[in-house]
């Protein structure tokens, strides 16, 4: 729902322009230009500070695979762009509206404001220069005036999906609490087994009753898989019960798929609403500030990291080395370090490292050693595996249910190398620990508990009015609406030129094992990771 004094690009329309990429286009402006904004067919107008003003020559959108007739750019002045999500107006534009039960809510009558102004919305980037455009912004989440569900007319279902992370129980439990509390919702399905629940197996049936307690353990009630995600099954088995509000928690695989769902839904003309609760224990999930769980994970990893620093010191030439999830992303060895102190080496995917020779691993570990005769190494699981690989007869491709390639222990590996290298050398004790499903596995902590509370809230409060088709997540500290694409079209990585990276190497003071000349090179630099402390 564009508000009136932003201008909405077409919602269905066929456009098919090859386009400027906005990301490309507005750096290269930024520093000259006076003014910027939009003409109606969303030509970008600047106007130079030399009184010279000029247009692009297409139609300004992003670039990825996702088609424009699936976006919704709202644009304003000064560069003022609002990636909007989709709403139930744009496909039933009568759709009967209903008062927002909240407003007899004895909780809500002592707010000032109850309901989220509808021109309110959050910017990506919050650091900015005098003269940068507006840039990006997503809708901001929270209660509206109006909703478009009755209560007795929801039939609400919740399904998990992918691997495990800290807090799913506690999404589940207050989506369930929020649907009842807030909005007076009686009928909520739990779906067993993640995507193919849908379709093979019965549902589960959820109430304040069953959820009560299931904050306290970790996992999820509802059991989960990869994979298995049949779009046409699932949505048959929402129109055959009657669901009309379905919510996803998990991963960027699965909420691909469940913008497949939303896709169908929309051609068939349901009115259901689908919304997504990003998961992802690495928090690789991209715009967010983070994802639920990831906290709790890096606060376990320290019992690991302390035990390997126990194991260390108490041997001659001890290295205790800790293995951490982190398949694509380093985010969680990165934080688990900087949290901990006692780790003097921290390797992670996106920084390549070396073992031989001048500047490289062992040589590190040779000089630890001698400085203060211990060490602990905390390594992510997709770190080195170009190593690995290389070291390796046969190279495997083989990939889980999910498609993410299957990752050999590097863990395991590492151990081996470091104890071959130095069996001749000197004395040497190493202990490997790989807690990483035991991280996983627990409840989530305090804060990750009040992440997922607000994140469920968040979801509920959308859907019921009217949103749909989005992800739920906090973009600097302020819950927002995110259309489905934008979290799925990239993955979120520590970015190694960026200055977080240099904050770790400055703690650990360990080399950063990158050749000079790659320094710079294009591959290392990309967009600053979205973890904003
Ligand atoms: O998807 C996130 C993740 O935590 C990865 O870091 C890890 O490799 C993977 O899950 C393992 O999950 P599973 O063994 O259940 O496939």
């Amino acid at each position: 729902m564009g508000s009136s004094r932003f201008r909405s690009s077409s919602r269905r329309s066929t456009q098919s322009e090859t386009d400027h990429q906005l990301g490309f286009l507005i750096p290269r402006i930024s520093r000259k230009y006076r003014s910027l904004s939009f003409d109606s067919g969303l030509r970008l107008i600047v106007s130079l500070s030399d009184n010279q003003s000029f247009e692009s020559p297409t139609r300004l959108v992003m670039s990825s695979s996702v088609p424009n007739s699936d976006r919704k750019i709202v644009t304003g002045p000064a560069g003022y762009i609002l990636e909007d999500v989709p709403h139930f107006t744009d496909d039933f534009p009568d759709h009967p509206t209903y008062p927002n039960p909240l407003q007899d809510n004895a909780a809500y009558s002592v707010v000032k404001q109850y309901f989220v102004d509808e021109d309110d919305t959050v910017p990506q980037k919050i650091v900015v220069h005098p003269d940068s455009p507006r840039g990006t912004h997503f809708r901001r989440a929270g209660p509206r005036q109006r909703v478009y569900f009755e209560p007795d007319d929801v039939l609400a279902c919740i399904v998990t999906c992918g691997g495990l992370c800290p807090g799913l129980n506690t999404v589940i439990r207050e989506i369930v609490c929020g649907l009842s509390y807030m909005y007076g919702v009686k009928r909520i399905l739990g779906i067993d087994g993640g995507y193919r629940g849908f379709y093979a197996k019965n549902t589960i049936h959820l109430d304040l009753k069953t959820v009560n307690d299931i904050h306290r353990t970790g996992g999820t009630i509802l059991g989960t898989s990869r994979g298995g995600h049949d779009t046409t099954k699932i949505v048959d088995s929402i129109q055959d019960r009657g669901i009309n509000q379905v919510y996803i928690i998990g991963g960027d695989g699965s909420q691909k798929g469940a913008a497949a769902i939303f896709k169908e839904i929309r051609k068939r003309g349901l009115k259901v609403a689908v919304a997504g609760i990003p998961k992802t224990i690495d928090n690789d999930i991209p715009i967010i500030d983070r994802s639920f769980g990831f906290d709790t994970a890096v606060e376990e990893a320290q019992r690991a990291i302390n035990a390997a620093h126990v194991e260390a010191t108490s041997f001659e030439n001890g290295i205790g080395l800790v293995k951490l999830m982190g398949r694509y992303s380093g985010f969680i060895a990165m934080y688990a370090t900087l949290a901990s102190r006692d780790v003097d080496c921290c390797l992670i995917p996106e920084s390549p490292f070396f073992l031989e020779g001048p500047g490289g691993l062992f040589e590190f570990i040779d000089k630890r050693l001698k400085e203060s005769g211990h060490m602990v190494i905390v390594i992510a699981e997709g770190a080195g595996q170009d190593l690995l690989a290389e070291s390796m007869e046969e190279s495997t491709t083989l990939k889980d249910a999910s498609g993410n390639k299957l990752l050999q222990d590097i863990g395991l590996w590492i151990s081996q190398r470091i104890k071959d290298h130095f069996a001749k050398k000197m004395t040497l004790t190493l202990k490997y620990i790989d807690p990483t499903y035991m991280i996983r596995a627990i409840p989530s902590n305090a804060s990750d508990n009040v992440c997922c509370t607000l994140l469920a809230q968040s979801a509920v409060h959308g859907v019921m009015a009217g949103y749909n088709g989005f992800t739920v997540g906090l973009v600097n500290g302020r819950h927002t609406y995110i259309p489905f694409y934008r979290i799925t079209e990239k993955q979120n990585k520590v970015v190694i030129t960026d200055r977080m990276w240099a904050r770790l190497l400055s703690s650990t003071n360990q080399p950063s094992f990158m050749k000079q000349d790659k320094i710079h090179s294009n591959q290392l630099v990309g967009e600053p990771g979205t973890m904003k402390w």
